[in-house]
């Protein structure tokens, strides 16, 4: 595969003050549409599959797939494991190509994700694969990870700067009130916070849970030093309302092409539109 190490591209951002977008891929028309909009735009790409995706799709199919997408990419792409559980996980996407993991043990006590995150980084540096980690945790449902409001918890800057330090990650996820899904309420960032683990860190900080966070805000996180903003649901919502907006005019419709072809079209300009608040096009 024609992959790059994900550290390649944000330690750029990180120098460019721009933001890479994380999108997530959950079938075949998400791959094409995240893709086309990376190379039209001429953006840094990083793809992710969690592990729900990767169970729904298969990891032969994720790696052909990804494989035929990029063969002949001309923007530098990252394919990356979202939310990892378990070591064995992520040793079984390095074997597959995988360019990047992220080791999520953030609903772990401090130590232990110290120990498990460090362990993950020690072998999956060993053969140049980048790996983000998670310190804090953010509500809300992906997959089957759902996180009730009551056990999120924002990430503390003084144990940031020691997690970075003990574990050598490459990028790290922080919770500053975001939230992964559709968010229930007004969603407010906390941005003194940002600014004060920003100051503290200097490996690429990523924003988790970015779907439904206004412009301002986003384009605020990434001033203040956010390097990779993770959508899912936004994308998610673009194909299914192209498809119930078709299905709707059409009830003689039948032929899945002209019901999920509209739908990647429709992933594809919100794919575009999130590049540009990012800032990440024509940066290659
Ligand atoms: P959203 O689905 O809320 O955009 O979150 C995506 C994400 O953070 C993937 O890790």
């Amino acid at each position: 595969m024609n992959l790059v190490p994900m550290a390649d591209i944000l330690n750029k951002a990180n120098e460019g003050g721009y933001a890479v977008g994380g999108f997530n891929i959950n079938n075949m028309e998400f791959l094409q549409a995240i893709v086309q909009a990376a190379e039209e735009t001429r953006s840094p790409l990083i793809l992710q599959t969690s592990e729900g995706a990767l169970k729904y799709i298969g990891m032969d199919y994720v790696v052909g797939m990804v494989q035929a997408a990029t063969k002949n990419t001309t923007v530098p792409v990252a394919l990356h494991l979202d939310h990892g559980s378990s070591f064995e996980v992520i040793m079984q996407c390095i074997r597959n190509g995988y360019s990047s993991v992220m080791i999520d043990g953030s609903h772990y006590p401090f130590e232990e994700n110290v120990r498990l995150t460090r362990k993950v980084v020690e072998a999956a540096h060993a053969v140049g694969v980048s790996v983000e980690a998670e310190l804090g945790r953010l509500g809300g449902t992906e997959d089957d990870l759902s996180v009730d409001e009551k056990d999120a918890s924002f990430t503390d800057p003084e144990e940031a700067e020691e997690f970075v330090k003990r574990t050598g990650v490459d990028a790290l996820a922080v919770s500053i009130g975001t939230a992964h899904g559709v968010y229930k309420g007004e969603p407010k960032l906390d941005f003194d916070r940002l600014k004060e683990i920003k100051e503290r860190i200097k490996i690429p900080v990523v924003l988790h849970g970015a779907s439904g966070i206004p412009e301002a805000d986003l384009k605020k996180a990434v001033s203040l030093g956010v390097c990779k903003v993770n959508v899912n649901t936004d994308f998610q919502q673009a194909y299914a309302a192209k498809v119930r907006e078709v299905l709707a005019n059409d009830p003689e419709v039948f032929d899945p092409r002209k019901i999920c072809g509209p739908g990647r079209e429709a992933i594809k300009a919100a794919v575009i539109e999130k590049i540009m608040f990012l800032g990440s096009n024509g940066r290659v």
